[in-house]
């Protein structure tokens, strides 16, 4: 079975809604094989979205994603990578669909609640910033 990489940001955990995030995404029918409260530094985002350092608001991500406690999860489930990122919804919440994640909490485009790896790659290479094998039970 396929694994992705999920990050509940600042914005959710802020309004205490970690749990009724997990809620969705074990509703959905995956699976949180690890799960870990964290403060990210800023070389841990500016890592993480290395990817974005040219576009505009690249400063502003990076300060929005260490500005509180994240919760960073490894999901499990056939076709998980593609399935999560339908259980989040559109990057802006405007255009995400009815019940996903961003539609019921996303407060912005930048405040969007939470993160999921949008290949199997990236799924890996993200995965492994945070966690190691013994971490993961799945
Ligand atoms: P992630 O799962 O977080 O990677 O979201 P995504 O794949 O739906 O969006 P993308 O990778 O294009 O952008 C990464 C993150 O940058 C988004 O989730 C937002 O938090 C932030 N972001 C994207 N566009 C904007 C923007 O126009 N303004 C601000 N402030 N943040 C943005
Ligand atoms: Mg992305």
């Amino acid at each position: 079975t396929e694994r992705t990489f999920s990050i509940i940001k600042p914005d959710a955990t802020e309004r205490n809604l970690t749990g009724k995030v997990n809620a969705v995404i074990e509703d959905a029918g995956l699976r949180i094989v690890a799960q870990r409260r964290i403060r990210m530094t800023r070389q841990q985002a500016e890592t993480f979205y290395e990817v974005h350092k040219e576009r505009p608001f690249f400063g502003e991500l990076v300060d929005f994603m260490t500005s509180g406690p994240v919760v960073v999860q490894v999901l499990e489930g056939e076709g998980a990578v593609a399935k999560y990122r339908e259980v989040m919804g559109a990057t802006n919440p405007a255009q995400a669909a009815d019940g996903t994640i961003r539609k019921l909490f996303a407060k912005s485009v930048g405040e969007n609640s939470v993160h999921g790896s949008d290949s199997l790659e990236n799924a890996k290479i993200e995965i492994a910033q945070f966690f190691t094998d013994a971490d993961i039970v799945g």
